[in-house]
């Protein structure tokens, strides 16, 4: 999707967002894989309802790209144009027990942080590739830690009343890997109310996350994390895993060997690849034990 050849895109500049035509989306996701459309990166906050109503009266789809860790983006031309905050060092603020982090902030740079200023909790999500943002929206956990639990306010721009609003952590419903926030809420920043801990013991606990997910999941390999959710009570990795699941592939779309959960680019694999293997596997999961395996990663289709 082209808003280039449109005179929007000097209005953009204004308002102080950048416009990169025919990006590859490919490179702006972990997994390797995405088509390309044009990329606006938005520098100043308070210009986005306006870029946003810009863009709807223009009648230009557009979607909001994160990090990009949790995300399969369709192959070849896009019907939308994608919308970025920059990704940032730093964005974190600490007041007492209160860390006030910006949205596009990194996850594991944000728990370091924290951890500096004696305020830990979060030290499970160490290894979770991705921005503050991202992590918010899908209440991203590991080793016993989630997100939410630590949230105290969001600021958001929502589309729905197309506006900057401020919400409080507890009208926010946090769920396994899921939340009540809208599909295309826009987060800012979120203050997060942390438990005071001394860092050599952060640190120690950090380490310990480390040393687990290096063991057990495929690090140095392009992957979007977890494909599918946990089934209650189960591991869906486990289930794959005594399915012979590990290795299989379609292309270079494979189970990796390392964790079963985890689909890996092992080159140049496309969105149709990784698709065909999500269903394959969820078909051999459904015809062995009458499962529905429920994807965990979300799937931006053209
Ligand atoms: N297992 C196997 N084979 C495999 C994978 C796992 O036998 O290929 C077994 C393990 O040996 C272990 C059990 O299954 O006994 C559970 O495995 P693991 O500890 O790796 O946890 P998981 O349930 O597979 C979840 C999250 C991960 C998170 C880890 C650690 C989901 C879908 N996955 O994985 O999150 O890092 O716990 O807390 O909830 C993600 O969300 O993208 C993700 C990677």
């Amino acid at each position: 999707m082209r808003v280039s050849p449109l005179p929007i895109g000097d209005i953009l500049r204004d308002l102080g967002a950048e416009l990169h035509p025919d990006s590859l989306l490919a490179e702006s996701t972990s997994l390797g894989i995405g088509g390309y459309t044009d990329r606006i990166v938005i520098r100043r906050c308070d210009g986005l309802p306006e870029i946003i109503r810009l863009l709807d009266d223009s009648g230009i789809p557009h979607r909001f790209l994160g990090g990009g860790t949790n995300l399969l983006v369709a192959d070849g031309e896009l019907p939308w144009v994608v919308l970025q905050l920059p990704s940032i060092r730093g964005g974190v603020e600490i007041t007492d027990n209160i860390a006030t982090v910006d949205a596009a902030a990194d996850l594991g740079g944000m728990v370091t942080f924290c951890a500096r200023h004696n305020l830990g909790g979060m030290e499970g999500l160490i290894g979770v590739p991705g921005s503050v943002g991202g992590a918010l929206r899908m209440n991203a956990g590991a080793y016993g830690t989630q997100i939410g639990a630590y949230v105290r306010e969001v600021r958001l721009f929502r589309r729905s009343t197309g506006a900057l609003e401020t919400l409080r952590g507890c009208d926010i419903r946090f769920d396994y890997r899921h939340t009540s926030f809208g599909l295309d809420d826009v987060f800012l920043s979120v203050k997060l109310e942390l438990p005071l801990r001394p860092y050599r013991e952060i640190v120690k606990a950090i380490g310990i996350c480390n040393q687990k997910r290096r063991a057990s999941q495929p690090l140095n390999q392009k992957s979007a994390g977890c494909i599918f959710k946990n089934p209650p009570g189960s591991s869906t990795g486990r289930i794959l895993d005594e399915l012979g699941l590990k290795g299989f592939r379609v292309g270079d779309a494979m189970v990796s060997d390392r964790h079963a959960n985890f689909f890996v680019n092992t080159g140049h694999a496309s969105c149709a690849d990784m698709l065909a293997l999500i269903e394959t596997v969820r078909d051999r999961v459904f015809a062995a034990h009458g499962l529905e395996l429920e994807r965990e990663v979300i799937f931006w289709e053209n």
